[in-house]
C-alpha cells in the first residue's frame, strides 16, 4: 500500500506521518517512512538547493525539474523497491504537491507536470492521500514557531517566505485536487489538535478495504 501526505506549511504532516506508521504497525504491516524533497542521498542535496531562503531567484521551471530528478531518484530507489517487496510505503509529500506547488501556485502548466509526473512514475500512484487542510494563517504561523525555536531549520525556509497568497493558492490547488479525486484524497481537517488529526486520520485507516 503506498500512502501519502500533503497539505501546506505547518499543517503538521511530519509529526502524522511517525503516527501512522505505528498505527499500522499494530496491524501487523511492515511501513517504510519517506519523504519528498529529500528521501534518497542525491535528493538530500536537492532538498537543500531548494529550500535554500538564499534561492530566492530560482527559476520556476529549474525549481519543478529540481523537484522532478529528486521524485525520479526517490521512486526508482526506495519506493517502487519497497512496494515490491510488500511494504507500505508511507511518504510527506508526493507528485500532488507538484501540481498544486509548481502548477496551481507558480503557474506552471498542470498539463505539463502531469506528463512529466506520467513520464517519471509510469503507473505508480498513491492508494491513498492525507489532505491536511487548514487556513495558511495558522499553518505559517505554526511553521515559523518551529523554525524560530529550532525544530525546523532556517537554512530551509524559501517557501515560507512566500507571501501568504501564494499559500491560499496551494490550499485551494490541493482543496480543487481533492474534488477531482475524492476517491484517493481524503480531507483532514488540521486546524485542530494534533490528537484530533491523528484520531481523524486513523478512523480513515480503519476503514480502508481489506484493513485487518
Ligand atoms: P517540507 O519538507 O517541509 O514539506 O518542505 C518541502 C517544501 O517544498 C514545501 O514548501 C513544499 C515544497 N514542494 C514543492 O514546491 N513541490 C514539490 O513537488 C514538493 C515535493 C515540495
Amino acid at each position: 500500500m503506498f500512502i501519502t501526505l500533503e497539505g501546506i506549511e505547518g499543517s503538521g504532516k511530519s509529526t502524522q506521518v511517525p503516527h501512522i506508521a505505528r498505527h499500522l504497525e499494530r496491524f501487523g504491516y511492515s511501513c517504510l517512512v519517506t519523504k519528498e524533497p529529500g528521501g534518497t542521498a542525491v535528493g538530500k542535496k536537492i532538498r537543500a538547493i531548494l529550500l535554500d531562503p538564499g534561492n530566492a531567484g530560482l527559476d520556476a521551471m529549474a525549481e519543478l525539474f529540481l523537484y522532478e530528478a529528486d521524485r525520479a531518484q526517490h521512486a526508482g530507489r526506495v519506493i517502487r523497491p519497497a512496494l515490491e517487496a510488500k511494504k507500505t510505503v508511507i511518504c510527506d509529500r508526493f507528485a500532488d504537491s507538484t501540481v498544486v506547488y509548481q502548477g496551481a501556485a507558480r503557474g506552471i502548466s498542470v498539463g505539463i507536470i502531469e506528463e512529466i509526473n506520467r513520464m517519471i512514475l509510469g503507473d505508480l500512484k498513491p492508494d491513498i492521500t492525507f489532505l491536511l487542510d487548514l487556513p495558511p494563517e495558522i499553518g505559517l504561523s505554526r511553521a515559523w514557531r518551529q523554525i524560530e525555536s529550532g525544530l525546523r531549520r532556517q537554512g530551509e525556509s524559501r517557501f515560507e517566505q512566500e507571501r501568504i497568497r501564494f499559500h491560499e493558492k496551494v490550499r485551494q490547488g490541493y482543496l480543487a485536487l481533492a474534488q477531482k479525486e475524492p476517491g484517493r484524497i481524503r480531507v483532514i481537517d488540521a486546524s485542530g489538535s494534533q490528537k484530533d488529526v491523528k484520531s481523524a486520520i486513523e478512523a480513515e485507516l480503519d476503514r480502508l478495504p481489506g484493513h485487518k
